[in-house]
């Protein structure tokens, strides 16, 4: 039995210097898979990491698809043991805006405990952790206990196509295994090690309302036509309604599966500090929909959001013209039992009837993401707490999230199996904004829980 890790924590305590500069080159490589520009570095980032898992000692391949590339390595080694499935992604967010970043973005630097660069907590510096772990344990005893297969994408940041088509064709051949772990997500707060539950699922839609054929005068032509920027105005505001924070798509709550009383408890039971969560952020009052607290509306309750809004003069001064187009970037976060497709029908359907007349309007709808919950019984899940516990000294608590994970879903369709979601982040790692950072101590005690969930798996009886 091979309960005790002592061997392998001693090495990753001798070893985790270089560790962590194993995880800066990573880092150093501009992965940015939604800016055709960083072509030649995602694909080399790819190529970089199939090399990393072979000097691990997996046998490793990149594999093509129509989009970016897979890494997939695996050591299968110990039959009739279980089989953990590592999933991450290599690609990063974009950088801008880049003038708020105190380094170059892809230049990992250390402030403390903290190592700041794009991509140190999403995803590369918490994916790396499962390798490294596995990494040790090779170094160490030659062998594992169980078998590993890790699966890394590098388009999760910009609609996951590949990965996707990837699993659903594989159909649980080669992606066969007992477990599925992802470490793509935070923990509660700071030493308070979390088991995730849920995500939610995601509709994206971009709405281009189109007027006059050119932009006009506004004098000539102002209060005589519909001004595309208006109609889009007019088109937000009936989004949602200010007072109670309801969405206001017809349907849209329908298959919205209710907060459970239980769930209710849990949550009010986390330590919550009003104060310091608006002081975090930077605002005065918080807002959302009635009946709700903020933790449950977070992870728990479906929403609508502008991402980005955009047409018109965007230059210095004022210039006078009535914009000729519109453009609107919109989200809805959403949760079982909801389904994307639907709900962006019922979007669609709605734009086009409180449109004013007098405009067109076009709906373009991006990759969507299906909503989640996992169950979190059985031995599998038993052996995730108990090796976050040995090594956070904490029972992990159970909570939800409010972000997304597309290919989470499908695993859960296609493998049939459970996924750990074993987030090593901190809320104010500021993913997908400047100074993104990850706490080099989570980095460490991220290789130490793997290490432990490895050796803990192995006593499952298969
Ligand atoms: N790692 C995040 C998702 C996440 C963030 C989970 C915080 C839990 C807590 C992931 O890389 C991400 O950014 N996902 C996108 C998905 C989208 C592009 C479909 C998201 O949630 O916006
Ligand atoms: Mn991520
Ligand atoms: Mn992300």
């Amino acid at each position: 039995m091979a309960t005790d890790s002592r061997d392998v924590l001693d090495r990753v305590d001798r070893d985790k210097k270089a560790y962590l500069e194993q995880l800066k080159s990573y880092l150093r490589i501009p992965s940015v898979s939604t800016d055709p520009s960083y072509r030649d570095d995602v694909l080399g980032c790819a190529a970089w990491l199939t090399e990393q898992m072979r000097s691990a000692g997996l046998t490793a391949e990149t594999i093509e698809t129509d989009g970016y590339p897979l890494v997939y390595g695996e050591w299968c080694g110990a039959p009739g043991k279980p089989t953990v499935l590592f999933y991450g992604h290599y690609d990063v967010q974009p950088v801008d805006p880049i003038e708020l970043w105190r380094h170059p973005p892809f230049e990992p630097t250390e402030e403390g405990d903290r190592l700041v660069c794009r991509g140190a907590t999403d995803d590369k510096g918490q994916s790396f952790a499962h390798l490294m772990a596995v990494a040790a344990i090779l170094e160490e005893r030659g062998e594992l206990p169980v078998n590993v297969k890790f699966i890394v994408e590098g388009e999760e940041e910009s609609g996951g196509e590949a990965i996707e088509a990837f699993v659903r064709e594989d159909a649980g051949r080669r992606l066969s295994c007992d477990c599925v772990v992802v470490s793509d997500s935070s923990m509660y707060g700071p030493g308070q090690p979390s088991l995730i539950y849920g995500l939610k699922g995601m509709a994206y839609l971009e709405l281009k309302v189109t007027g006059p054929n050119r932009d006009l005068h506004s004098g000539t032509y102002g209060g005589v036509v519909t001004n595309p920027l208006n109609a889009l105005a007019q088109i937000v505001a009936r989004l949602q309604d200010p007072k109670t924070g309801k969405v206001q798509i017809p349907g849209f709550y329908d298959d919205v599966r209710p907060l459970e009383d239980w769930e209710r408890k849990e949550f009010a039971a986390l330590p919550f500090d009003e104060d310091d969560y608006k002081n975090a952020i930077g605002v005065k009052e918080l807002w959302g929909e009635d009946g709700y607290t903020p933790t449950e509306r977070a992870w728990a309750r479906p929403t609508c959001d502008v991402n980005g809004i955009f047409g018109g003069y965007q230059g210095e001064g004022a210039k006078t013209v009535l914009p000729s187009w519109a453009g609107l970037k919109i989200s809805m976060r959403l949760v079982p039992d909801q389904d994307p497709k639907k709900i962006a029908a019922a979007l669609t359907s709605f734009v086009h009837e409180v449109a004013p007349p007098g405009v067109e309007v076009e709906v373009h709808e991006h990759h969507g993401a299906d909503p989640i919950l996992v169950k979190l019984e059985g031995p599998i899940v038993d052996a995730a707490l108990a090796a976050m516990e040995d090594v956070w000294g904490k029972r992990p608590v159970k909570v939800r999230e409010g972000g997304s994970i597309p290919i989470v879903a499908t695993f859960g369709q296609v493998l049939q199996v459970p996924t750990l979601l074993l987030g090593f982040g901190l809320k104010d790692d500021a993913l997908h904004a400047p100074n993104e950072k990850f706490n080099i101590s989570h980095f460490y005690n991220g290789i130490r829980s793997i290490v432990r969930l490895i050796d803990r798996m192995a006593d499952i009886e298969n």
